[in-house]
């Protein structure tokens, strides 16, 4: 029990063709929540911090809140750093115990993202960081998507393999057509497994045999949650996540890390919602939290069974 890297995990999920959640922290609740989904699964798991998500929890409580977590379970857990913008956030992420930092260089020019990526990757790993990198840029799909257009955001697989040899970045995030938010498909989801699977095999044929490739922008979008959300008071309409069937056939495949945070922040609004609407007097942020990080666990249990296959991945 221990905050370890993500090395180990990835690999063990290539192997055993499932993958594992990150999912994004922002506060206590929602740590509680997913590492106790995580242990009554025996589940192995990544949580997450974006650049907003550290400045909002607070520098000093990060790691502690994380080590109470690993005491609470007795399960490794690894701390990641989401979407680095610069060399500045990643050494602050380290310094407060990341273990595992992405570096998103994908609006550069490949040049310039090879070259900074490059530059993360001498620094990370000096200090036993491992790193993600980024090519391609995430987009939703839309039905009238034209092929030249899908080709300009979507991961090139040339372009992947030449990536990862010259960065030495540990994992590659790819784009094959899920985007970030609530917001993902207009009409029949779309992803790309045809170009996983060309990234996959150039890869492998270059001597990068078993090479993680993580998927951002994975929520589904659970429509329980965005339901109870409306109920309740919201007004979110339209919104599509990835189906579950498709990622978990992308964990079957290279997919070995998953990234979650759209359907922590729907199961979290839901049930503070639903509790307010329903215990109108109540004024105690342990009850509208409390049934929050409760239905968030329940969330994640079913991400971990029906989207990543990871049950029982926790030695
Ligand atoms: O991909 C980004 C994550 O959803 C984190 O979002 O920067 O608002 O914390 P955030
Ligand atoms: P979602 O918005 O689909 O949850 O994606 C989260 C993500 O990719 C975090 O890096
Ligand atoms: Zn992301």
């Amino acid at each position: 029990m221990a905050l370890v890297t993500t090395t180990e995990m990835l690999k063990k999920a290539y192997e055993g063709g499932y993958a594992i959640g990150a999912f994004n922290i922002n506060n206590m609740e929602i740590i509680q929540g997913i590492i106790r989904a995580c242990k009554a699964q025996n589940s192995a798991v990544i949580l997450q911090v974006s650049k907003g998500a550290l400045k909002y929890i607070g520098r000093d409580y990060l790691k502690p809140m994380v080590m109470a977590a690993i005491a609470e379970t007795g399960m490794d857990v690894a701390l990641h750093l989401d979407h680095g913008s610069d060399l500045e956030t990643i050494k602050e992420a380290i310094e407060c115990g990341c273990t595992s930092v992405m570096f998103d260089g994908s609006h550069y020019d490949f040049e310039t993202n090879i070259a900074k990526t490059k530059e993360v990757v001498e620094y990370a790993h000096a200090r036993g960081v491992v790193v993600e990198a980024e090519l391609g840029r995430l987009a939703g799909v839309e039905d009238d998507v034209n092929v030249s257009k899908e080709d300009a955001t979507y991961t090139d697989p040339d372009e992947a393999l030449e990536f990862v040899k010259r960065t030495g970045a540990d994992s590659l995030a790819i784009a094959i057509g899920t985007s970030h938010g609530a917001y993902k498909f207009k009409g029949e989801a779309k992803l790309d497994f045809k170009r996983l699977e060309t990234i996959t095999k150039k890869l492998e044929e270059a001597g990068f045999k078993n090479y993680p490739i993580v998927l951002h922008g994975a929520s589904s979008v659970d429509v329980k949650s965005v339901e109870i959300c409306n109920e309740f008071g919201a007004s979110i309409s339209g919104a599509k996540g990835m189906p579950v069937e498709m990622l978990r056939h992308a964990a079957s495949l290279a997919v070995c890390k998953i990234n979650i945070d759209t359907d922590l922040r729907l199961a979290m609004t839901a049930g503070i919602r639903k509790h307010l609407a329903e215990n109108p007097k109540d004024f105690d942020p342990r009850g509208y939290l409390g049934n929050a990080r409760t239905y968030l666990q329940e969330i994640v249990e079913a991400k971990i069974i029906h989207a990543l296959g990871s049950v029982n991945s926790m030695q």
